[in-house]
């Protein structure tokens, strides 16, 4: 699909230490653990504590991706960090992920907010950069800390988030074959109104009394389900048909992690087995931008995504956005 075909190189991930329960949550909120697992199939979730946060994680995910491919800072040439909880709006992500991994001056960084959907973005947007000719190897870092921003009184959303980072490594093939073989983003803005986080700031005393800012995640749960259960399947369905493939062609679904009850029925509409399908929501809640590519690697690193292979990503997220990507696996990736 495009004019220079790109390979997928490696996988990083990272998670903050803490290991929050179900049943530490009972402790200042009104649920249970039945009450989560039921409804959404997370028992628990790393949430960053003392220094910990999109940047520091997003590091450690970038060194996992570059150790595993044995390159260093200076053998990448563009970074896009995808991440809806910077720790600095700036430097950019993608900046301070370039100071810290020490790439060559003038390497190319910036971020992305897509929100869940940020690493196939990503992926779209560093294949058609690589595919321009122009950039030889990136580096993709999705990255968030969604713990920070949640309202941990709101227990129909606080329950449902963790922190976490995940890589990619990806370049210019040089055997002319293309490890994405078919990708599918969209937005939609008027269904926005669904997740919103306003960064809103506070104007300038002369012209009003100081305001406070805010900046918390509100979700409509509901709403979202209801948008997420149609168009989720149909972006995969059109990944699937627009590059003449049927389901049965792919090896394995790695969805976005928000919800068992949306895997489910997009596992039902694919008519596929649970070996197809990598879960992992139990371990670590919707970790947003991060999810589908910690999905990936820690299943790529257990064993139960076999390589050579290949796999269909999916993900939805604020925005409203969504996508899927199908990759192939080489032998070896991890
Ligand atoms: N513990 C106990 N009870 C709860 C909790 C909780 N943590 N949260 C809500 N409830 C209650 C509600 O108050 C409600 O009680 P009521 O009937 O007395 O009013 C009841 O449970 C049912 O609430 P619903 O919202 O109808 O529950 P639902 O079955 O729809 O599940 C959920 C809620 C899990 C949020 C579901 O709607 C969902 O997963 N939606 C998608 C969310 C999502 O994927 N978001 C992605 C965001 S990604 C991003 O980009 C930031």
């Amino acid at each position: 699909m495009s004019s220079i075909p790109v390979r997928i190189v490696s996988l990083g991930k990272a998670v903050p230490k803490t290991v929050i329960t179900n049943d530490d949550l009972t402790k200042i909120l009104d649920t249970s653990d039945e009450w989560i697992t039921t409804r959404t199939g997370i028992k628990q979730r790393h949430i960053s504590s003392g220094d910990e946060n999109s940047l520091t994680i997003g590091i450690q995910a970038a060194r996992d991706a570059l150790n595993k491919a044995d390159l260093k800072g200076e053998d990448i040439d563009l970074i896009i960090a995808a991440t809806s909880n910077p720790y600095n709006i700036y430097p950019s992500t993608g900046c301070a992920i370039s100071e810290a991994i020490e790439t060559k001056t003038g390497t190319v960084a910036f971020d992305i907010t897509a929100a869940c959907t940020g690493m196939i973005y990503a992926m779209e947007i560093a294949r058609s950069m690589i595919s321009s000719g122009k950039y030889n190897r990136a580096l993709l870092v999705a990255t968030d800390t969604v713990s920070k921003f949640v309202n941990w009184e709101d227990r129909s959303s606080c329950v449902l988030f963790g922190d976490g980072a995940s890589a990619m490594v990806i370049e210019k093939s040089q055997d002319g074959i293309d490890d994405i073989i078919a990708i599918d983003i969209n937005a939609d803005g008027k269904q926005g109104k669904h997740i919103t986080m306003h960064l809103n700031g506070t104007n300038c005393p002369l012209v009003e009394p100081a305001t406070p800012a805010n900046e918390r995640v509100l979700m409509n749960g509901r709403e979202v389900y209801k948008f997420v259960v149609t168009t989720m399947p149909d972006s995969v369905n059109n990944c699937i048909e627009n590059c003449g493939l049927k389901p049965e062609d792919i090896d394995y679904l790695i969805p976005h992690q928000a919800n068992l009850r949306i895997i489910d029925a997009l596992q039902q509409r694919l008519n596929y087995t649970d070996e197809k399908v990598i879960t992992n929501i139990d371990k670590y809640g919707n970790t947003s931008a991060a999810s589908v590519g910690i999905a990936l690697s820690e299943a790529i690193e257990q064993g139960k995504v076999k390589t050579p292979s290949t796999a269909i990503l999916c993900a939805f997220g604020a925005g409203m956005t969504w996508g899927s990507v199908i990759v192939r696996l080489r032998e070896g990736i991890y």
